[in-house]
């Protein structure tokens, strides 16, 4: 049987959210997806990231990943979008890259997929329900299926988020329950998404 695809596409200027993409793929792959990781393109002129020593070593960190295309998302049964709060909002870079995907949204490609995503900001209240709301306005756009954690399991009652993984980057990097709540999340977001595909095989 053909395993879900999973596509988890973010952006991250520090770390932290690269951290919850990585903890959302092992999640993925250990419910039995084939999973793509990407990032998106840095936007900012490089004196910028020069000037934040985190900044720059994240991007010669994060060299080797491939970063997004139309095909990953095309290819995808489910798509994972993470993304820092910027000022309540996704980041540019983020939102940028959905901004190409007009193509196959007329074609009808990105309907139907499962979507679910998660985010960092800097304290507890700096928009981490905000950012993610204003990413699922999207995936409503896209006719997708947006799984959201909820109070799913034991690890939701700790880390608190029903909308999507999110963490406090003013706390230090994502420790234990915040890579568990991401683990479980893209999980979830598989165990949907089989369903669907098992259904739209009979259906055929
Ligand atoms: C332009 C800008 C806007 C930001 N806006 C917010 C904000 O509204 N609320 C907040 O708590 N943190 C805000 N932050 C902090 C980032 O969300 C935080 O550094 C980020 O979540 C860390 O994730 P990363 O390491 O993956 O980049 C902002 C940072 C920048 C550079």
């Amino acid at each position: 049987m053909d395993p879900v695809h999973v596509t988890i596409i973010h952006y991250s200027a520090t770390g932290t959210v690269h951290a919850l993409a990585l903890a959302a793929a092992e999640g993925a792959e250990k419910a039995g997806a084939q999973v793509r990781l990407r990032k998106v393109p840095e936007l900012l002129p490089a004196a910028v990231i020069d000037a934040v020593p985190a900044w720059s070593r994240h991007v010669r960190d994060t060299a080797h990943i491939s970063e997004a295309a139309l095909d990953d998302l095309a290819w995808a049964d489910v798509v994972l979008f993470g993304t820092p709060t910027r000022f309540g909002n996704p980041a540019a870079a983020l939102r940028a890259f959905m901004e190409t995907t007009g193509p196959l949204w007329a074609a009808g490609e990105l309907a139907g997929k499962v979507y679910s995503a998660f985010t960092a900001s800097n304290t507890a209240h700096g928009g981490q329900e905000s950012t993610l709301l204003a990413l699922a306005n999207t995936f409503y756009h896209w006719g997708g299926i947006i799984v959201p954690p909820g109070y799913t399991d034991p690890v939701q009652f700790e880390s608190g988020n029903p909308y999507g993984t999110s963490h406090v980057a003013g706390d230090g990097p994502p420790g234990e329950v915040a890579r568990r709540a991401a683990r479980h999340q893209a999980a979830r977001a598989v165990e949907v998404a089989a369903a669907l595909k098992a259904g739209r095989r009979d259906r055929r």
